[in-house]
């Protein structure tokens, strides 16, 4: 591991420079135990980080990470193709940006491979529908919402000034990394001081009507972002969700799966990984005394494959535990006066995402082309003119779906066939008869998978999951904060500020650093009140 990198190194001079003072009682010269609930990407970095800024502050830190399931990664998680592991395709998080400075630093430091979203082949057509009409189509590129940008001489000055709106939007986000903004007790509050909330409170479509990117450019491109990334359509995500969506430019992955960076992250920050450990409650430790700041917690955990089991205490008392999953599913007990701020439940997308293999081909006349037209290989989607656009998942509307996109092409392992592997984006699960209308090729209503129907032609291989994905991203100014009791963190919090590896990555970095200032009792001037030039921008 270098503890050298200039990232780092950049970001230790600032800690350096803010006024550094043991606090009484400063807990600095003993071993101090975190556990960090989840191992996804604001779990793996919580951990990463926490042991890199403790290093540097010269503080003793023991992390424990305890993660539910086998894996590390969270929603960052990958299938086998043919359950071959030398095919692995993401079913969950799939892509980020260079912007993305967490995650693409990580790349670079572990030395992981990027790779492109997808491997197009020039001829392949990528459209935008809206249940009748093809509005949009074009060669595609990994990045086709910007060529689809390029587009105008038929969309006029909208598609300049989205990228402009864009490219101000991902600046003033991109300062939450820095000081004064960095760290934050409050994303409430920084969201304020930036602007943000301006952002925030309003729906994409108002934010874009608001600024003259209206008409047809943002019903039918930006909208078709919205879908494909936050399944939502515009006039129910909000503004800064919403340019994050179009926000792709460079989208890339990580070859072999986006989880691969949280693995190493949890690797380089020496944590031990308790998986299978389903956490089942949170406690005040017996005897902690009346001194606020000695009061640790135990944590009852029970093996994920025995649900009914009885709990466990962990031997070990921690003086930090870091919430780093959705707290409405994370089926945790708080035990009276731990949650000193309740966490409010909020509504999250059911998305299903249904990966599968197949020798045919999308087929034209599914979407209304001209039969014997080629087809598009990659479809996302829009609503048609005049039809209501639902929230959540009554918002998909009359496509029925939100996306299909050909990943990859395989060779069949058993028939030696070519096949395509695709992925789609619905509300709901994709039935038999509408596999069978996409590739035009029977499906039986029996099939639930290839296992169970031996001789299924049509679908070699079969991977259907749902995940609750993200928030439904309605307008909002506040947002859950990340401290929530003494020594006690949360970072979804920030999912309904932005959904995104990186933005969970970045809570993840930012309680690390303020359990790191704790421990080491360095205080920190507040950015309260600040009024920024980004306020009067956006
Ligand atoms: C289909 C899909 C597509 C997406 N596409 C993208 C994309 O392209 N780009 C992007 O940046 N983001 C994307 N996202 C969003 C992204 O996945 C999330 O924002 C991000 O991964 C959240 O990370 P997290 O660590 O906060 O939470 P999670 O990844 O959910 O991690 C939480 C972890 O906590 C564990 N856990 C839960 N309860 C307990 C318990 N009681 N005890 C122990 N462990 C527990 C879980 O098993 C999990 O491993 C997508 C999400 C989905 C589902
Ligand atoms: C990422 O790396 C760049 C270049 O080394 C550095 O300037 C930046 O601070 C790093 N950011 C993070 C969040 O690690
Ligand atoms: C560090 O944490 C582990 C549990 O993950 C525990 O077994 C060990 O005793 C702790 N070490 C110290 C010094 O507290
Ligand atoms: C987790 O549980 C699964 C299923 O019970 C089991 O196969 C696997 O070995 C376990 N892994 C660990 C690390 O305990």
């Amino acid at each position: 591991m270098r503890l050298s990198c200039a990232g780092f190194a950049g970001v230790a001079a600032l800690a350096a420079a803010a006024t550094h003072q043991p606090a009484v009682g400063s807990r600095a010269d003993r071993v101090n135990n975190v556990a960090i609930i989840g191992a996804g990407a604001a779990g793996a970095s919580a951990a990463y980080h926490l042991q890199r800024y403790a290093a540097l502050e010269g503080v003793p830190v023991n992390i424990t990470i305890l993660e539910k399931t086998e894996h590390v990664g969270g929603r960052s998680v990958t299938v086998n193709i043919y359950d071959d592991p030398a095919l692995p395709v993401e079913q969950g998080a799939s892509i980020f940006v260079a912007v993305n400075h967490i995650l693409y630093n990580a790349t670079e430091r572990f030395g992981l491979p990027r790779s492109s979203l997808r491997d197009d082949e020039p001829d392949d057509i990528t459209a935008i529908w809206d249940g009748d009409d093809i509005v949009w189509q074009s060669a595609a590129g990994s990045s086709w919402w910007w060529d689809a940008a390029r587009m105008w001489w038929r969309y006029g000055l909208a598609p300049y000034r989205a990228v402009r709106l864009v490219n101000d939007v991902v600046a003033t986000f991109l300062r939450l990394y820095e000081e004064p903004h960095f760290p934050f007790r409050s994303l409430t509050q920084r969201a304020f001081e930036l602007g943000l909330h301006k952002v925030t409170a309003v729906t994409g479509e108002q934010f874009l009507a608001e600024k003259n990117v209206g008409g047809g450019f943002a019903s039918n491109i930006m909208q078709a972002a919205t879908r494909v990334n936050y399944a939502s359509n515009l006039a129910h995500i909000h503004g800064l969700e919403a340019m994050v969506s179009f926000a792709a430019e460079g989208a890339m992955s990580v070859a072999g799966g986006n989880w691969r960076i949280f693995d190493k992250m949890v690797l380089a920050s020496g944590a031990a990984v308790l998986r299978n450990a389903t956490v089942a409650s949170i406690a005040f430790a017996k005897g902690g005394g009346d001194d606020d700041d000695a009061q640790k917690y135990v944590v009852s955990t029970r093996d994920t494959g025995e649900p009914s089991a009885e709990a466990r205490e962990l031997p070990t008392a921690f003086d930090n535990v870091i919430i780093a999953s959705p707290w409405q599913f994370s089926s945790i007990d708080a035990a009276k006066g731990v949650l000193k701020h309740r966490i409010d439940e909020i509504p999250y997308m059911k998305l299903h995402v249904t990966l599968f293999a197949s020798p045919f081909k999308l087929r034209a006349e599914h979407f209304k082309l001209k039969p014997g037209s080629r087809a598009p290989s990659n479809v996302y989607t829009t609503l048609a003119p005049g039809e209501d656009a639902g929230q959540g998942p009554d918002g998909v509307g009359r496509t029925g779906f939100y996306s299909i996109s050909t990943l990859r092409r395989v060779v069949n392992p058993k028939t030696r066939r070519r096949e395509y592997v695709y992925k789609i984006f619905s509300a709901s699960a994709v039935t038999p008869a509408f596999l069978s209308s996409i590739l035009g090729a029977r499906v039986p209503d029996t099939f639930v998978g290839p296992s169970s129907e031996a001789a299924v032609e049509a679908i070699s291989w079969f991977r259907p999951h749902w995940f609750h994905s993200y928030p439904v991203e309605l307008p909002r100014v506040t947002f859950q904060d990340p401290v929530v009791g003494r020594g006690l963190y949360y970072t979804s919090g920030v999912e309904s500020f932005i959904s995104t590896m990186e933005t969970s990555a970045l809570m993840g970095m930012n309680v690390a650093r303020l359990i790191a200032d704790d421990v080491a009792g360095k205080r920190r001037p507040e950015a309260e009140g600040e009024k920024t030039d980004a306020q009067d921008e956006l």
